[in-house]
């Protein structure tokens, strides 16, 4: 548990405002804006000349997100034909990227149609339909071929698309027939290689390593296919520490590695490509519930506050207790039941023993109406939930700073 003065004073004001504006129980999501513009700045500002950063929608899709890092951001990836179709409906006029498995036909051929910046090719069979659709609609298409490959020695991360068997990317042994095969389509161009071998990267020396293994492995493609001048995908990853608010992805000292390891390896020349979402979105989001109950149950404390895992699931999809603090609330009560000095595991309004948000906290003071205000919960947290089981009504969205809509 973190300690309330942990939360930024000025969030914890719109919390306390919000819980006055709404007769229920408080239940919301809310987002700092003017953090996330800074944050944006902050980690274009250093990445090295030659990179560009794309932020990963499915992090967070949501509109006011998304309007915020465009005037920041290189362009956006999206992961589906609805992400795809989304992202162009916010006529937010930057390029767009489309990867994931499985495409449909139609997600390919909308994503011709809509002539984005580029297809992320999963498979031989993905490869063949858009050369196919190509001449058929008689448009071109700009791809980048997805590898998975041997990473040898370097660890993977908690949550792995590759360096082992997924259902990712091309293998290598099979870039020879996808080469072969875009011969005979001119109208479907190779513009680079796109990787993302893992997420939850908190490491900056394994993620260098990582990233040196992919300029090796493209120049010996290079090198062995006779390929022109091609941009690399270097994929997002790049993890928050949900237990330590000191450790996450260090991304300053990254970029400045980076721009060495680019030095090093004599790639100044080519272009790269991040895609992150976590590491970009996360940070802005609060998840806030208010307490309801505190029970004993078999020599356990509970606490059960409004709303749960159907809205907030990133402490179950990650097995982790979430980071929180607790703010007192300053309404009158009409019910007190104060723990202190305690334990307590925190619980929603689900009728499941899963909806667990965190685990047998240290509790100093605790009271019902109090807000338990989770961090770090502006990425794959509501649109990675199961928001529909038990009707249960939505959580208030609350958008505040520079930019909220208005
Ligand atoms: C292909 C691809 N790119 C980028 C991302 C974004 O990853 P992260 O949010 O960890 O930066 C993901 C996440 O799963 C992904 O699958």
């Amino acid at each position: 548990m973190l300690n309330s003065s942990q939360l930024p004073l000025h969030v914890q004001q719109e919390v306390l405002q919000l819980a006055e504006q709404h007769a229920q129980p408080l239940c919301a999501y809310l987002y700092d804006l003017t953090a996330l513009e800074q944050h944006i700045k902050q980690m274009k500002h250093v990445l090295p000349k030659n990179v560009e950063l794309f932020y990963a929608a499915k992090a967070n899709p949501s509109e006011p997100i998304l309007r915020t890092l465009a005037p920041y951001v290189d362009g956006f990836e999206a992961a589906s034909g609805g992400e795809l179709v989304h992202l162009h409906q916010q006529q937010l006029n930057m390029p767009l990227i489309f990867g994931g498995p499985g495409k449909m036909p139609s997600e390919l051929e909308q994503a011709i149609e809509l002539n984005i910046d580029a297809i992320h090719v999963e498979s031989l069979t993905e490869l063949q339909r858009i050369a196919t659709l190509t001449e058929t609609l008689d448009r071109s298409a700009t791809i980048f071929l997805r590898m998975n490959i041997d990473i040898g020695d370097i660890t993977l991360s908690k949550l792995a698309m590759g360096g082992k068997p997924t259902p990712f990317g091309l293998d290598e042994s099979e870039l020879s027939n996808a080469l072969t095969l875009l011969r005979d389509f001119p109208k479907v161009h190779l513009k680079g290689f796109h990787f993302h071998l893992m997420s939850h990267q908190l490491d900056v020396d394994r993620h260098l390593a990582l990233m040196q293994r992919y300029f090796q492995v493209v120049k010996d493609w290079q090198a062995r296919f006779q390929l022109d001048e091609l941009m690399i995908n270097l994929g997002g990853g790049m993890g928050i520490n949900y237990q330590n608010n000191e450790q996450h992805f260090p991304w300053t000292e990254f970029c400045d590695k980076l721009e060495f390891l680019i030095a090093k390896e004599q790639v100044q020349d080519w272009k790269l490509r991040f895609e992150c979402g976590r590491y970009i979105s996360a940070p802005c989001g609060y998840y806030v519930m208010e307490v309801l109950d505190i029970k004993k149950n078999l020599g356990e404390n509970f606490v059960i506050a409004r709303g749960g895992t159907h809205h907030f699931r990133t402490p179950a999809a990650q097995s982790h207790d979430h980071p929180f603090a607790i703010l007192p609330s300053n309404k009158p009560k009409t019910i007190s039941l104060p723990l202190a000095q305690s334990q307590a595991t925190f619980v929603g309004q689900l009728c499941t023993p899963k909806d667990v948000l965190a685990r047998n906290q240290n509790i100093d003071h605790l009271d019902i109406g109090d807000y338990v205000v989770f961090t770090h919960a502006g990425a794959y947290a509501w649109n990675i939930s199961h928001q529909n089981f038990l009707m249960h009504e939505p959580p208030i969205f609350h958008y505040f700073g520079k930019h909220k809509p208005s």
